[in-house]
């Protein structure tokens, strides 16, 4: 079983990113900006936002964070979005997930410009995704496969199966690994709560891919032996033997499912920091399709 380290890989795509910006700097270049929008005071999205924020750092991409209160109206939103469109030196923007119910999701995501919607969540990057052109693909997808191409894991021809069908990674991770190209070109099969017997679907993957938010749900008996396994949950659950009190799972149940696999990812230490480093990718990309 080879453990598949998505810490060291987004590592060194830090460094990649890094390196890149360094050469911007000595050529007396704009530098790449990315603003990240957070309504109210949900404690896991404070944390993902300032992970965004600290890692924005670490390469040298200029970012702003606007943490703004629960009661914001969703004019007062939208506006704040249109402002940063028009902004040259925020060359990327996200709004953190979810937001509080009186303001319409999709509202928000559609008023973000496509070029500078680094989290590919825009209907028109969604639609360029799936007809296989050039787009801001969302973060985590795209750290899955960045993942698989740097282990050299074969994809064409290969059985891909997604548990979970959400937007931002059941469903684009699918349609990203059925592209017709060297690192996706597999056969994709989406499972969802729908499925009256999951384990037929789990049992034939060539690579699973679990995205439910079950804690420790994909057990070895739903894998055939030499499975490739892509954990995408972060599920918090109390474990009184740790410190305080609790502890970070995933989707799949590591210790009994890494028996059979070729490939696995840990939770922590897998995808989840691959979904900053392609934030950071996404960023710099949004730099050069917006001019620098
Ligand atoms: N909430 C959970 N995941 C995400 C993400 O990738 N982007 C944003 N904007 N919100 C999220």
């Amino acid at each position: 079983m080879i453990l598949i380290d998505g810490k060291r890989i987004a590592s060194e795509i830090k460094t990649e990113i890094k390196n890149k910006i360094s050469a911007l700097i000595e050529d007396g270049k704009n530098i790449p900006g990315l603003v990240t929008i957070m309504v109210g005071n949900d404690p896991s999205s404070l944390i993902y936002i300032n992970n965004k924020e600290k890692a924005c750092k670490e390469v040298g991409i200029q970012s702003v964070s606007e943490k703004l209160r629960s009661d914001i109206s969703q004019q007062d939103l939208l506006n704040l979005i249109s402002s940063y469109n028009n902004r040259k030196d925020y060359h990327g923007m996200l709004v953190q997930l979810p937001l509080p119910k009186h303001i319409d999701e999709n509202k928000i995501i559609e008023a973000i410009s496509p070029d500078k919607d680094v989290d590919g969540f825009h209907p028109i990057n969604i639609g360029k995704l799936i007809a296989g052109k050039d787009a801001f693909v969302p973060c985590t997808p795209a750290g899955i496969q960045e993942l698989l191409k740097r282990y050299n894991i074969e994809t064409v021809g290969k059985h891909v199966v997604v548990l979970g069908r959400s937007n931002i990674v059941g469903k684009p991770v699918a349609n990203l690994l059925m592209q017709k190209n060297k690192y996706a070109n597999a056969i994709v099969t989406v499972c969802h709560s729908a499925a009256h017997d999951l384990n037929q679907y789990t049992r034939t993957a060539d690579i699973l891919i679990a995205a439910i938010g079950k804690p420790e749900f994909v057990k070895a008996d739903m894998v055939k032996e030499g499975v490739v396994v892509i954990d995408v949950g972060i599920n918090r659950i109390k474990d009184d033997s740790h410190p305080n009190g609790s502890r970070v799972v995933g989707d799949v149940d590591f210790q009994d499912v890494s028996k059979k696999a070729s490939y696995i990812t840990p939770v922590p230490g897998g995808v989840g920091l691959m979904t900053i480093a392609m934030l950071l990718q996404n960023t710099y990309k949004a730099y050069l399709i917006n001019g620098g």
